[in-house]
């Protein structure tokens, strides 16, 4: 490969992702709109903002493959226009850069916050409609479904990484399933960069969890090849009683679901 552009470089994801993808492509772009720390030899660094007319088009120039980490990354990080800002406009201006690019695949960094409104304790896969919890994850729904559409109408190759709680260290309870270290998160990435070629994957980007609730993406998973080795088990012990409460616990999208609740709970099947 001869160029991979990474957009949100300067983010805790593209952070942990730099070292580990530093080999897979001749050159690896590194996109952010903040000042991106420590360049190495064979990166190249590129400030600006994705949501500026003509930068899409700029940054995808010479490129075969994206990773696009870049938008705000939760649903108390603006207000619903900002996050829609970023994240929508942002993400429908990289599509369609890349495709004009030529880009070959896109990496989309997708949530689980696109089910956060189903119950939580009910597995689920990714054949269920979306159930967005927040702007958010609304914003991460018109991201798959971008990618489903130059999929199959330019025939680009995508995978949706529907990430759950990237840390080094699961936090609560909850993410006793919904945890992906930071090993597991630069595996999943490299898998997916250097996968022979497929069509349009949605994956759940998390750790091996014993708990795990999220799935049926097995076939994804192997069309990529990706192996997670940790298991937010190992935490279990520590985060004995550090329990969601209240609405928080209901759903599978946690606090996030609960933030600005009017709705009926009982009528949330
Ligand atoms: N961290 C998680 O647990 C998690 C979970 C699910 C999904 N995700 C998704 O993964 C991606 C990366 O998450 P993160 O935790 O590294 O977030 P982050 O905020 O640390 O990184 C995002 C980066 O995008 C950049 N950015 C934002 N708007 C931009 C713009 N208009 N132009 C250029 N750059 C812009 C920011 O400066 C930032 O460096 C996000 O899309 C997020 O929604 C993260």
């Amino acid at each position: 490969m001869r160029r991979l552009l990474i957009t949100g470089a300067a983010g805790e994801i593209g952070s942990v992702l730099r070292p580990a993808l530093r080999d897979v492509a001749g050159a690896v772009r590194l996109f952010d709109i903040r000042p991106i720390p420590d360049p190495q030899p064979h990166e190249e660094l590129w400030l600006g903002d994705l949501t500026a007319p003509g930068v899409a088009d700029d940054v995808t120039r010479d490129v075969d493959c994206i990773i696009h980490l870049a938008g705000i990354p939760r649903e108390t990080g603006g207000t619903p226009a900002e996050i829609f800002h970023a994240n929508t406009l942002g993400t429908h201006l990289l599509f369609e850069a890349a495709r004009k690019s030529g880009v070959r695949r896109m990496i989309f960094a997708s949530s689980n916050h696109v089910i956060g409104f189903y119950r939580a304790g009910q597995p689920i896969g990714t054949r269920e409609p979306p159930r967005p919890d927040g702007h958010y994850g609304v914003s991460k729904v018109f991201g798959e479904a971008m990618g489903r559409l130059y999929a199959d109408k330019h025939g680009m190759e995508i995978a949706c990484l529907r990430i759950g709680a990237f840390r080094a260290r699961p936090g609560n309870a909850r993410e006793l399933g919904g945890w992906i270290s930071h090993g597991d998160m630069a595996r999943l990435a490299v898998a997916c960069v250097t996968a022979p070629a497929f069509h349009f994957l949605v994956l759940y980007g998390v750790s091996a969890n014993t708990r795990a609730l999220w799935g049926g993406d097995h076939a994804a998973r192997a069309a990529v090849g990706y192996i997670p080795i940790d298991d937010a088990e190992d935490f279990a012990e520590d985060l004995e009683g550090v329990v969601l409460e209240g609405l928080g616990a209901v759903f599978h999208g946690g606090t996030v679901a609960a933030l600005d609740f009017t709705g009926d709970p009982d009528l949330i099947d």
